[in-house]
């Protein structure tokens, strides 16, 4: 299948690019590269020995989405593009808004117009507010979100169902990830946040390569094991693997919805001791205030995307971690060396 890739050159969307050319996909790449490199894009390419096509446009900009449909002929889309720092969104709901939502909408009517209706978009946990039961299934009460990059992906979730509602001729895959973590076998390509890292795994990759004194870790008092709290971290391959499983397997048009996690919870100390097998060390760290809008646990029901799509992640923590030292070892300074 031919297929777009918006925010291709990001995190997620290289390693999706991977997988899907592995399967015998051809992806097509637009991307601003407000937060990501061009860098990124030949990695993969030196990754799969293919030469992957690539537009630099942003999804907004209407006239430039219509040449590449025009130039293209789509069997899929899959939609990465938008902003995603939680922190950030609270002080920048305006452009976070524009980005995901309006950003969405262009994206929507110029696939609408190009005659291109399959889709497969990126939500998010976040989506589940604070968790109504544990694990999380597709099933669960959404809503009640503590901050617009999270409120953005509800709404958006929200146009796309009302989209169907008007018009059964499309395919709409939702696909809600848990933590996302790793980084390819080949320490190639890996998560490249810019400034300080709001997340745990890169601030923790900060720490290994001495860029960073020592870790936060944000309250030990959660109604957890170990007082510390508690999320599904997946590997960003077997989360690309699950995009692959979502066009591939998806005939029939409709709404489809589906966590992808390891239905494991792993607590921030968890993730601490892991790290320090990868790297062979110990790790600084302090006990700090917890962070305003965390959750004490968040992990998923999976079984339904296993059911459904054939997919279930299959690397573990130590797995993630150690794929996270090999890319921050080879690549002190992300895609900027
Ligand atoms: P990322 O920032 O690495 O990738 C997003 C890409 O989109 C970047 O390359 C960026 O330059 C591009 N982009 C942003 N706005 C654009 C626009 N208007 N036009 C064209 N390109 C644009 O992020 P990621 O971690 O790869 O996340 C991909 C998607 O998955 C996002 O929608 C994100 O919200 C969602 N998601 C991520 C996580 C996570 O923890 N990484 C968790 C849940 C959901
Ligand atoms: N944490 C620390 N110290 C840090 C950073 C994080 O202790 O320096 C803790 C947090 O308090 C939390 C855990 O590590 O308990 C994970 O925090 P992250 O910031 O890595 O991830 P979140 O679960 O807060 O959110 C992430 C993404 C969201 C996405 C969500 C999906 O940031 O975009 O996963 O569940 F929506």
């Amino acid at each position: 299948m031919k297929i777009l890739v918006t925010g291709g050159a990001g995190y997620i969307g290289t390693h999706t690019c991977i997988e899907l050319v592995n399967a015998g996909h051809q992806p097509v790449v637009v991307d601003n590269f407000c937060n990501s490199f061009p860098e990124a894009i030949a990695r993969v390419e030196t990754i799969t020995g293919k030469k992957i096509k690539s537009y630099k446009a942003d999804i907004r900009d209407r006239a430039a989405l219509d040449k590449i449909f025009g130039e293209n002929k789509f069997d899929f889309v899959i939609h990465f593009a938008g902003l995603k720092a939680v922190g950030e969104s609270c002080s920048k709901p305006l452009e976070y808004y524009d980005n995901n939502i309006y950003g969405t909408l262009v994206l929507l009517e110029a696939m609408r117009d190009a005659g291109c209706k399959s889709i497969v978009f990126s939500s998010s946990a976040t989506v589940y507010g604070t968790p109504e039961r544990l694990p999380l299934d597709e099933t669960c009460r959404v809503g009640g979100t503590t901050n617009p990059y999270g409120t953005s992906k509800l709404y958006q979730e929200q146009i796309l169902r009302d989209l169907y509602a008007a018009d059964d001729g499309w395919k709409i895959v939702i696909l809600r990830y848990f933590n996302p973590v790793g980084a390819h076998e080949s320490g190639l390509i890996g998560e490249d946040p810019q400034g300080i890292p709001n997340n745990l795994t890169p601030y923790i990759g900060r720490v290994i390569t001495g860029r960073i004194k020592e870790i936060s870790v944000y309250g030990n008092d959660y109604d957890t094991p170990d007082g510390t709290g508690v999320r599904d971290y997946i590997h960003v391959v077997d989360l690309a693997k699950g995009h692959v499983a979502a066009v591939e397997k998806i005939k029939d048009n409709g709404v489809y919805t589906y966590n992808l996690g390891t239905g494991n919870g792993y607590s921030v100390l968890d993730v601490i001791r892991s790290f320090e097998k990868a790297c062979g060390h110990p790790l600084p760290y302090k006990f700090a205030p917890r962070r305003p809008g965390d959750v004490d646990a968040n992990y998923a029901d999976a079984g339904k995307a296993k059911l459904e799509l054939g997919w279930e992640a299959t690397l573990s923590l130590d797995d993630m971690c150690k794929s996270v030292c090999v890319w921050m070892q080879k690549n002190p300074n992300g895609f900027k060396n």
